[in-house]
């Protein structure tokens, strides 16, 4: 027997037994003639006692850190006792110990503040996965898998495992491919998602679906961004958007409750793509906080509902101002009275290529009602007073305003949004607030190639009184200055995003079901008939046997962790992720293959 207990289970009233314990040395300290040695295991650490007696026994037997040691003992009482550990009242007086296995000495140091930097780290991971933190989080990861199944099961869903060897499933990014050696200068794609495969398996009937799974995707990596990542992939038949949302406003809230025991009461809250884009810059905003982007001048076209402002800026021959094509304003909280130097550092990060801008101007707001502006010699106390007003801010607050091309000034307000909020402490990780976004754009325009490309794939359909705008109209863009006013800019899709804390961390929509409308939507995205058939004949024909209505979404299981665990990269959240390169430098894989495995694939490399 290897083992009576964990290192992490015995506590004062398990004291006078006899126990053998194994796990890995953390630490080994000597007191003359008396050695204390943590040791460590999954479920925790306990302290060894190696008495004088054994010290011959040490010395021809010396141990190590990471060492494997089994030891047999009598648990006691510490006389120094130790709060911060579940076994911190005890320690085992050590009578036998037998070396299991011995190690090298770790290029880094396994404790949480480690001294080991990331490449490194990710080399050994397996030395990297015996960390603590690293350890909560693949805890964590587990237990949110574990509460995802139950309320799925719980609601009827079934797992139904989707291949992995498949053809392209357009959501947006490269395909991985996978040579084919019997069928030679023919290649699998790996999935990007099971998206199609959910589908077909609605038409087969099985009305709820669900499966944690592995997708595949070769696209620019960040943070928040793997080549291989998981979703929570989900269908259902039968439902309109509002059943959806509730489906899995359920699933978030029960992960909150089972996992962090969270109860999240509040009604999660919903604005449609417009609005957030209006007031927040960016499609996923952050609501922690309450800073609102304030737009004082906009192209018409863009929010063809909303009225410019710019008479409140224009006019009164500032160029930075008159000259730009958006202005933007954010009030910030109680930066009233930050100084010349402050105001210059938040410049400076404005100007850096990142962001791109060409300058920022401020207005603070005195406390007794008056203003003080880098453009004071431009606008009268009253039209300061007008802004501020526009962008609702307080006595005290401190306007930032920029003037520029539209999307890249709309970036920068949403960035420094989110610059200013992290600044002032307004994020904070142990606070959670949904919000799903709504009525995306059916379309985006391809400048490239003067053409229309699905926002979120070409499976999504329209709002029921936006798809006779795709029937009627031609897709053709005659004029690529102004495709904004074809018709095709404005319909909306019905589709949603559930954003948290300013990540997106699932998507989906009410599909198309009818073969005719799919084949429109692929028309419209410039397929002519023959691609269609040789890319989706599969649906494409399965639409003809009875699809039922259907709708789904995908979490992103990976940032949906992350997130939960109070950080926003979701590599720490991956037993063993790819580096910012795609590569697994533990594997160093990709990798180059043998001749014989060239030759079996009938491949030939011609490297440029
Ligand atoms: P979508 O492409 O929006 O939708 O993906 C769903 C969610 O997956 C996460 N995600 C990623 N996570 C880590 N690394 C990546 N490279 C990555 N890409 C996406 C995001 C995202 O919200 N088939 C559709 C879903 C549907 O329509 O049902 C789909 O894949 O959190």
């Amino acid at each position: 027997m290897y083992r009576s207990h964990t290192c992490g289970e015995l506590r004062i009233t398990d004291v006078k037994k006899e126990i053998t314990l194994s796990g890995w040395v953390q630490t080994i300290r000597k007191f003359g003639s008396i050695t204390f040695v943590d040791l460590r295991d999954r479920y925790g650490i306990t302290q060894l006692l190696f008495a004088e007696n054994l010290n011959a026994q040490l010395d021809a037997n010396p141990l190590g850190r990471e060492f494997v040691l089994q030891v047999k003992g009598t648990v006691n009482e510490r006389s120094n006792k130790n709060a911060n550990i579940a076994t911190g009242e005890i320690e085992i007086a050590v009578s036998e110990f037998t070396i299991l296995n011995k190690s090298a000495v770790p290029p880094f140091s396994i404790q949480d503040d480690t001294d080991g930097g990331d490449e490194l780290r990710m080399k050994y991971r397996f030395l990297d996965l015996r960390r603590n933190m690293v350890k909560k989080n693949l805890e964590l990861r587990y237990a949110v898998g574990r509460s995802t199944r139950n309320y799925l099961h719980e609601n009827n869903f079934m797992d139904i495992e989707t291949p992995f060897l498949i053809k392209s499933t357009p959501e947006g990014a490269r395909d991985f491919v996978v040579p084919s050696r019997m069928n030679p200068g023919q290649f699998y794609a790996l999935p990007q998602s099971p998206q199609t495969f959910k589908q077909l398996l609605m038409v087969s009937g099985y009305d709820r679906y669900y499966q944690i799974v592995k997708c595949f995707r070769d696209e620019d990596l960040r943070a928040d961004r793997q080549p291989e990542f998981t979703q929570i992939d989900c269908e259902m038949s039968f439902v309109e958007q509002e059943d959806i949302l509730n489906m899995f406003e359920g699933l978030v809230k029960r992960i909150f409750k089972d996992v962090k025991n969270i109860d999240y009461t509040d009604v999660v809250e919903r604005m449609t793509w417009e609005e957030a884009m209006w007031n927040y810059g960016n499609d996923k905003p952050d609501i922690r906080f309450e800073i609102k982007i304030a737009n004082l001048k906009f192209p018409q076209h863009t929010f063809p509902s909303k009225t410019s402002q710019a008479a409140l800026i224009d006019g009164v021959g500032f160029g930075v101002f008159d000259d730009a094509e958006t202005v933007l304003a954010i009030a910030i909280p109680g930066c009233g009275e930050y100084t010349r130097k402050q105001t210059d550092e938040l410049t400076e990060w404005v100007k850096r290529p990142q962001i791109g801008m060409k300058g920022l101007v401020f207005i603070k707001c005195n406390a007794d009602g008056t203003y003080k502006s880098s453009v004071d010699k431009f606008y009268s106390p009253e039209k300061l007073k007008a802004i501020a007003d526009a962008a609702n801010a307080k006595a005290g607050d401190l306007i930032l305003i920029l003037a520029g091309a539209e999307e890249r000034t709309r970036k920068a307000a949403s960035d420094l949004r989110m610059y200013m909020a992290d600044k002032l402490g307004m994020r904070k990780t142990d606070e959670f607030k949904l919000l799903w976004v709504l009525d995306f754009p059916l379309f985006e325009y391809a400048e490239d190639d003067n053409r229309w490309v699905a926002r979120h794939h070409p499976f999504t359909s329209p709002k029921p009184d936006h798809i006779n705008v795709m029937i009627n109209n031609n897709p053709v863009i005659e004029d690529a200055a102004k495709y904004l006013e074809h018709p095709y800019a404005s319909i909306k899709a019905n589709a949603y995003d559930m954003v948290l804390n300013g990540n997106e961390i699932g998507g989906g929509s009410i599909r198309i079901f009818q073969r005719a409308l799919q084949e429109k939507m692929f028309a419209a995205l410039g397929m002519d008939e023959a691609e269609q058939h040789h890319k989706f004949g599969f649906l494409l024909g399965a639409f003809e046997y009875g699809a039922p209505p259907h709708g789904g979404l995908a979490f992103g299981f990976d940032r949906l962790c992350a997130i939960l665990g109070g950080s926003e990269s979701i590599r720490d959240f991956i037993a063993f992720p790819k580096n910012n390169s795609g590569r697994d430098v533990m594997l160093d894989a990709p990798s180059t293959i043998d001749e014989k495995q060239f030759d079996e694939l009938q491949i030939k490399l011609n490297l440029k």
